[in-house]
């Protein structure tokens, strides 16, 4: 599929772009966008996404689909196996994933993923800006409320080139999304699962309203919990999880 590029030194949010430039023109290709800072990065969940210049990858993708939104839940997480995917494939070794679609590495948070639904383009055909924020060379985290790493703070001893990260990303998720549209979801639920990092862990929901054991997730991709007697099935969306 053929993508028409978009690299900017400065924007309020890719994902942001995509969704104004969508609006304006009609277009047969692919857009990507890519930034060298963002001044209001979003996060999941209204949170905002530290993005400072020149550091990180800041990169958005606008898709489009037959279908209809019920496909969203899926695609959030087959875009977490194209990131760790890509990663993996640029030699990064033991590459989790925490349900939905945030990328871990060693405990720590090295990317996010943000799908926004732009709305219906015609009957049937759905709009939705996928937004990747991967850390690079970030040192300073002031602002990031979680654990986090970089790339380079994971390998100090590589040299890391964010043009060959968004080449590589870039494809994987074209490739992913190919698959996911042909296929449905379901040659990526192994493929997420052995990334799992809440597997076999004690869990619990952020507002407490449930605890148990981390299974997996099914062959929609909504997470599953062992507690007591039950199987509980989250939705992605619904609630997050955290080890306890
Ligand atoms: C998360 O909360 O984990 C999702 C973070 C997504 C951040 C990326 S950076 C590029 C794109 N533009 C945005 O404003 N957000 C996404």
């Amino acid at each position: 599929s053929a993508v028409e590029l978009i690299v900017l030194d400065e924007v309020d949010s890719t994902n942001a772009e995509i969704v104004r430039r969508r609006r304006e023109s009609g277009n047969s290709r692919i857009p990507v966008c890519i930034a060298d800072c963002q001044t209001a990065g979003r996060g999941r969940r209204g949170r905002p996404w530290q993005s400072p210049r020149g550091q990180n990858l800041y990169m958005s993708l606008g898709l489009t689909f037959r279908g209809s939104f019920a496909m969203l839940d899926g695609l959030s997480l087959v875009l977490g196996v194209a990131v760790a995917e890509a990663l993996e494939g640029q030699g990064v070794a033991d590459v989790g994933l925490k349900w939905p679609n945030d990328i871990f590495i060693g405990g720590s948070k090295l990317s996010g993923i943000l799908v926004e639904l732009q709305g219906e383009l015609e009957e049937g055909v759905v709009q939705v800006v996928a937004g990747i924020g991967l850390n690079v060379h970030m040192t300073d985290g002031t602002g990031v409320n979680q654990s986090w790493n970089s790339l380079a703070g994971a390998f100090p001893e590589r040299r890391w080139c964010r043009n060959e990260l968004a080449a590589a990303v870039i494809r994987s998720v074209l490739e992913a999304v190919d698959e996911f549209v042909g296929q449905g979801f379901g040659g990526f639920r192994a493929r997420w699962q052995s990334r799992d990092i809440f597997s076999g862990k004690s869990l619990v929901a952020s507002q407490g309203e449930l605890a148990g054991t981390g299974l997996g997730i099914d062959d929609s991709g909504n997470y599953l919990i062992a507690a007591d007697e039950d199987v509980i099935r989250i939705r992605a969306g619904e609630i997050s999880l955290r080890v306890q």
